[in-house]
């Protein structure tokens, strides 16, 4: 009963994902699960799509389409399309949730970086006790690893919350390139290793070193991680890399990237419905359909 037949009616809200591939995507199964659980009128379907422009003109143009996710390879294409773009997401040049609103227009998310630096926020929180408030990332200094498009969403997302960035990338322009426009400092992965100006810095890994199958290696040396007081790992798979299994070890918290990927879900759903996400239901379905 993935589609929720039963509530199919008239005014039923359309959702979906568009992607290409997107068969593989599991946002339906927590989507439709999710507004089930709430009794909301409402259906999430995966859609195929090739020409972004094409859909999103028939997408705005249909009332019951009441908004979508988008994954590769249309998060940057899609920015196009759009009514209104929240500022970061238009910063980063990429969005993942689109909603449709009555009159047709389109605003535009991009949750990856809330979800990863609420998860971020909520750990440092835990290590200071502090439970609300101002940021826990203001003032702290957070390096980034690695500048592609995940790490263009943790370098906006921690500068936003007032943390002086530090982007590190093999490729040293693109790590000066990101770090310019975010007001930070770059540098080679080689130099981060002994870079320690202070103690209880933050570490975010958006690189892919130690992703499956070379779960062997790590983006940075063991020795260097004891100056931080937080490691994130952008890796999903597998969920405990190197990186974390030895920052664990140095003694630092550690967020997992499964943690950033359950979270942008909570933002679609709340951006979708209005509605606070059902996490424990995501969570359980997330852990069940891994
Ligand atoms: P994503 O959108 O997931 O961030 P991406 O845009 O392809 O993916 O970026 C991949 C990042 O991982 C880049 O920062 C890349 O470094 P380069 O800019 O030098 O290419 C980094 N990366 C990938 N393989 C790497 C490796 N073997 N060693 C170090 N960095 C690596």
């Amino acid at each position: 009963d993935l589609y929720n037949f039963r509530l199919i009616r008239p005014d039923t809200k359309v959702y979906g994902i568009i992607g290409k591939p997107v068969g593989h995507s599991k946002s339906p199964l927590l989507f439709n699960a999710s507004y089930k659980s709430v009794g909301l009128n409402a259906v999430y379907l995966h859609f195929l799509v090739d020409d972004v422009e094409k859909f999103f003109n028939t997408y705005s143009a249909v009332d019951f389409a009441s908004g979508c996710s988008c994954t590769i390879p249309h998060k940057e294409a899609a920015l196009k399309c759009m009514d209104e773009i929240d500022p970061i997401a238009k910063k980063i040049g990429a969005i993942n949730n689109i909603v449709r609103r009555p009159d047709g227009t389109l605003t535009a998310f991009n949750t990856d970086y809330i979800g990863a630096i609420s998860a971020i926020e909520d750990g440092l929180r835990g290590l200071n006790g502090v439970s609300s408030g101002a940021s826990p990332l203001a003032g702290k200094l957070f390096v980034v690893l690695g500048a592609g498009g995940a790490g263009k969403s943790l370098a906006y997302g921690a500068a936003q919350k007032g943390a002086r960035v530090v982007v590190a990338n093999r490729t040293f322009e693109r790590a000066k390139e990101l770090a310019d426009k975010v007001g930070g400092q770059a540098m080679t992965l080689a130099e981060v290793e002994n870079f320690h100006p202070e103690e209880g810095m933050v570490l975010a890994n958006t690189t892919s070193v130690g992703m499956k199958p070379k779960i062997d290696e790590t983006p940075l040396a063991k020795h260097a991680l004891k100056h931080y007081c937080l490691v994130f790992d952008a890796i999903y798979t597998p969920k405990d890399t190197r990186l974390l299994r030895e920052a664990r070890e140095t003694g630092a918290v550690i967020v997992y990237g499964t943690e950033m990927l359950i979270r942008q879900g909570f933002e679609q759903y709340k951006n979708f419905t209005g509605l606070p996400a059902p996490e424990e239901l995501f969570r359980t379905l997330m852990e069940k359909h891994a």
